[in-house]
């Protein structure tokens, strides 16, 4: 191997990682003191938190009466009874106040005619513990997560947090079990880092491209999660992966809920508004794992739309263009150049798409992330942090409610910033970093950069994401399941056989692809370890083998460890926190999801 040489850098927290929760959790840490990097790949405006399109959930209560307890049922419900209870507390008490931060800070919030936070409904969102829907998401027209982003990295550079942008994270500095640091690789001239900390924050989003078709970016590579699976902890419920309704057929672009929120409403070949028949009460609002199974079926029974009866139409048509000019430009443009479609005059094409992981690192309420050690499921990794998509705390167990993922961005970005501020002091001296400690990430980089065999990255990445997209869908079963392991467990082995074409330093994005492959075939290797392991059905995991909920045998979070040496996953478990934050709520006792 040829010498490489390390930059060191010294700072008291590195978040990895500039989408919402990484800017949050960035600027909080800094606000208190601390001497904050903030390392990202891409721009930090350009992190994925830029799509988000149709608003963050909090109960302000702006568009009639809302209670955060309200709000607190919903996303146990919505959740499928996987997500902690006292991480849901959590979010749900406190989302308020960040919303009204995010306000301040100056986030161009649609208005109200009295000048209040516009809300609109979402799916799963109720009034009164399940009676009706509630208008409880806000919202910046349908580019909320523009809005966000943009604001919120004003202030994380008003606040003096350090930018390394640009700069693709390696691997995590890990020292014993303690984490101490992480290395990155400057993408624009070529240099290898060494970010040591007493803090490291992974804030790196999904891993939505282990699928051929998602809604998410390019870069959604969950480039954390992988870095965690090497450094030999585990991953948590990953066999749940959130398919978006919506997803612009044949682009896979997101047309957001908020559509929905706004009165648009499904039809199939027959032009009938089929939702009512699978969800009464809430029809096309009800959760996405409903909607998607419930299209799904549509198509499957023969009603799909199109030449090809496989899509479903989504109707915006009878609302009226003023609305749709507010409250909805950005899809209505989306529309037009990706499916040619005039909004105003015609049904979009849509079909369910791969859009969020529920699944992710594993942490508790704090953000600090958290493996099994012994008899302990809940053994916090010092100097480790995780936050946002990347996470797990749990707030979104088996299915996440949609404008919940905003909320927890910030809720959860600035928890493990009040965190970082009572547990470390600024300048505190740090260990020097051990001779040898990040040879393993210099092997595996200069390995991957040489890697001289006869599988391109772009073909080994299309037979996962082909095998994902199959295998691990909407519904699964046994065998698509198994044939799922199998196609993955040939991919893995391929990894020997990669061809990078690029030996050089500077702008390498085969090499970058290369890197990010690798992470996502662990990602998706667990994935379905999990899905082939858990045998029943629980919100976004629909086992036609196993279609009931079985909370006798399975109320509890999978963890998967991804052994990079062999390909091998070890299967754990943790209990689901069944218990709730304070007293000022008492726990949501499961019972069917019915809406
Ligand atoms: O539909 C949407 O606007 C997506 C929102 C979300 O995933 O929370």
């Amino acid at each position: 191997m040829p010498a490489y040489d390390f930059i060191d850098h010294k700072y008291d927290v590195v978040v990895v990682g500039a989408g919402g929760s990484g800017l949050r959790a960035a600027l909080g840490c800094a606000a208190a003191g601390l001497k904050t990097a903030c390392v990202s790949k891409v721009f930090p405006t350009r992190s994925h938190t830029v799509a988000a399109q149709g608003g963050i959930s909090a109960s302000l209560g702006n568009m009639g009466e809302d209670d955060w307890r309200w709000h607190m049922y919903d996303t146990v419900k919505g959740s499928d009874w996987l997500g902690d209870q006292d991480a849901i507390e959590y979010l749900v008490r406190n989302a308020p106040a960040a919303v009204y931060e995010l306000e301040h800070w100056g986030v161009p919030f649609s208005r109200t005619p009295d000048g209040k936070i516009y809300q609109r409904a979402f799916g799963g969102m109720t009034r009164n513990f399940g009676e009706a829907p509630i208008q409880r998401t806000c919202a910046a027209a349908d580019r909320t997560g523009h809005a966000m982003l943009h604001t919120m990295y004003g202030q994380a550079l008003a606040k003096k947090t350090e930018f390394f942008i640009e700069f693709f994270a390696l691997d995590l500095i890990m020292d014993e079990g303690v984490c101490r640091g992480v290395t990155a690789w400057k993408l624009d001239d070529g240099t290898l880092h060494r970010f040591q900390a007493q803090l490291v924050i992974l804030a790196t989003g999904g891993y939505g491209r282990a699928y051929f078709s998602c809604t998410s970016a390019h870069t959604c590579t969950g480039d954390g999660n992988g870095m965690v699976l090497r450094a030999g902890l585990p991953l948590q419920d990953m066999e749940f992966v959130q398919f978006h309704p919506t997803g612009i057929y044949g682009a896979g672009c997101l047309i957001t809920e908020g559509a929905r929120g706004e009165g648009g409403y499904l039809t199939n070949s027959e032009g009938e508004r089929f939702m009512e028949r699978y969800a009464p009460s809430v029809k096309d609002l009800a959760p996405r794992d409903m909607v998607s199974r419930a299209m799904t079926i549509e198509i499957r029974e023969g009603r799909g739309v199109g030449p090809k009866k496989d899509h479903i139409n989504l109707h915006l048509d009878h609302l009226d263009p003023k609305v749709l000019h507010e409250r909805l430009p950005g899809i209505s443009e989306s529309a037009r150049i990706f499916a040619g479609v005039d909004v105003t005059k015609e049904p979009i094409p849509v079909l369910p798409t791969v859009h969020y992981n529920m699944g992710g690192i594993p942490t508790n309420f704090y953000s600090e992330v958290v493996t099994k050690l012994g008899k302990d499921p809940d053994k916090v990794v010092p100097g480790l942090m995780a936050v946002g998509e990347a996470a797990c705390v749990s707030v979104h167990g088996a299915n996440r409610l949609g404008s919940n993922s905003l909320i927890d961005l910030v809720v959860f970005g600035r928890s493990a910033a009040l965190r970082a501020a009572d547990t470390i002091k600024a300048g505190d001296s740090q260990p020097e970093l051990k001779p040898g400690m990040t040879d393993g990430h210099l092997a595996r980089f200069d390995r991957l950069r040489n890697a001289n065999g006869k599988t391109w990255t772009a073909a080994l990445r299309l037979e996962m994401q082909q095998a994902m997209q199959e295998d691990a869908a909407v519904f699964r079963t046994g065998a698509s399941l198994v044939s799922g392991v199998k196609r993955l467990d040939a991919v893995q082995k391929k990894r020997a056989d990669l061809a990078v074409s690029d030996r050089g330093m500077i702008w390498n994005t085969d090499l970058m692809e290369t890197l990010e492959l690798d992470s996502l075939i662990g990602q998706a290797v667990v994935t379905v370890a999990g899905a082939v392991n858990r045998t029943e059905s629980r919100g976004a995991h629909a086992r036609e083998d196993f279609p009931d909920r079985n909370d006798k045998t399975w109320m509890k979070h999978t963890l998967t460890w991804f052994d990079d040496a062999s390909g091998k996953v070890k299967i754990d478990y943790r209990p689901v926190h069944d218990f709730t934050m304070t007293n000022d709520i008492a726990p949501i006792p499961p019972k069917a999801r019915v809406y």
